[in-house]
């Protein structure tokens, strides 16, 4: 609705056009235009309503259980010490909290643990994307020396020879059993389940105006506005699973400049990681370099580390304090609420 004001200090029909011109650049109509485009960017993140297991390994729930419990057994490292659970944690957020991973070598391998959250959609395994598919990514951290360190052998007869075990194979898969593809399968199976909890951020795109703080709608508009962080983190998981490099550290790891040595883009380029329940897995990045939220956010707003290889959209945004802490306050609106929503609660 226009008003026109009459302005006694201009007065006379100018006037009036003068202040009515002033409230459409700065009234009503044009904070309705900005909700309006805000509206289009909330619907594009929008949480999908199942999940999707691919037709040569479908679910089961016993298979998911199978899964879940070869997920949690420290038998599939060679001291006995170390389960899958122990660098994908629920607790942190499927993380393990570290900045490098700590396998059998106790000493830090050269990646910081992703988390498994939506693994179901995940389109390239690693922060290089070097493995193809959830369940060809298996079998690696327990025959690597430094990880899990198990002989693949040895562990496939010790699960044939638990009778609990052997039996549960059986039943999951009949005439099969115990065997490197159905270990496979079956973790599988289980990692596709590790689904995000719902966040205040779902419930306020679903229209409650109430769920997330005044800051962090602001944050989703820098988000998806001029910081352009939503180009790379889309989607209702805050990833299109590209790579690229976005200046971090002073490491000489050339992520997926390893498998592309001849893409100027690639080099010193990682994965897109998911956003969801960012706030819980300190530190971050690939090498866990940076310790917390703030410190991201400090990268993005000088841009990183300026080389060929970094990406058109990084560079220095120019933020103020008050940015800042909105941008903040909405990747802590990211956060699933699984004590609120215990159907959304991953099995233990
Ligand atoms: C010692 C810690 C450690 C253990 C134990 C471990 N992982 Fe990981 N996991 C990592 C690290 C580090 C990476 C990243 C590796 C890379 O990028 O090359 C990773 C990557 C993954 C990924 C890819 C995730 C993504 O976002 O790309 C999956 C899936 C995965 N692990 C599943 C498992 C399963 C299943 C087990 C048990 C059989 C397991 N992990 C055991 C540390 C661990
Ligand atoms: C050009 C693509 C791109 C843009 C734009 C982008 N990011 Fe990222 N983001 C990435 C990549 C790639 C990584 C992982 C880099 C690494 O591990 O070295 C990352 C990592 C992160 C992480 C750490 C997550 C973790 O688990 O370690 C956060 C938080 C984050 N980005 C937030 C943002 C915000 C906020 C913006 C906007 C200011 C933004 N990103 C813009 C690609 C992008």
């Amino acid at each position: 609705m226009l008003k026109f004001v009459t302005n006694p200090a201009i007065g006379g029909w100018a006037g009036r056009l003068g202040a009515a011109l002033l409230i459409l650049a700065c009234g009503q109509p044009a904070a309705d235009a900005a909700e309006a485009g805000r509206a289009a960017r909330m619907a594009k993140f929008a949480r999908p309503s199942t999940v999707p297991f691919p037709a040569h390994n479908p679910y089961s729930p016993e298979k998911a259980e199978l899964g879940r419990r070869l997920f949690f057994d420290p038998l599939l490292s060679a001291s006995g010490t170390i389960a899958c659970a122990t660098c994908h944690h629920p607790r942190l957020a499927w993380g393990d909290g570290l900045p490098r991973a700590i396998g059998e070598a106790r000493m830090p391998l050269p990646f910081r643990s992703p988390t498994l959250l939506g693994a179901a959609w995940l389109e390239g395994f690693g922060w290089d994307g070097k493995f193809p598919t959830l369940e060809g990514v298996a079998f690696t951290p327990i025959s690597t020396a430094a990880n899990m360190g198990r002989n693949e052998a040895e562990l496939l007869r010790d699960l044939a020879g638990d009778p609990a075990y052997r039996s549960a194979f059986e039943k999951v898969f009949p005439g099969e059993g115990v065997s490197r593809s159905t270990v496979e399968r079956a973790l599988a199976t289980y990692e596709r389940t590790i689904v995000p909890a719902i966040a205040p951020f779902d419930r306020w795109i679903g229209g409650d105006e109430a769920a997330i703080p005044e800051s962090a709608k602001r944050g989703f508009d820098l988000f998806t506005g001029r910081a352009q962080c939503s180009e790379c983190h889309s989607s209702w998981r805050f990833t299109d699973d590209s790579f690229h490099d976005i200046g971090t550290g002073g490491g000489d790891d050339i992520g997926r400049g390893k498998l592309f040595p001849n893409s100027p883009s690639l080099q010193y380029a990682f994965k897109v990681p998911t956003l969801r329940d960012v706030a819980k897995r300190a530190p971050y990045m690939h090498d866990g370099s940076l310790p917390d939220l703030l410190a991201v956010i400090d990268l993005y707003n000088r841009g990183g580390v300026d080389r060929p290889s970094r990406d058109p959209h990084i560079r220095p945004l120019g933020l103020t304090a008050k940015e800042r802490a909105d941008l903040l306050a909405f990747l802590e609106a990211l956060t699933g609420e699984a004590a609120r929503d215990p159907a959304a609660v991953t099995p233990r």
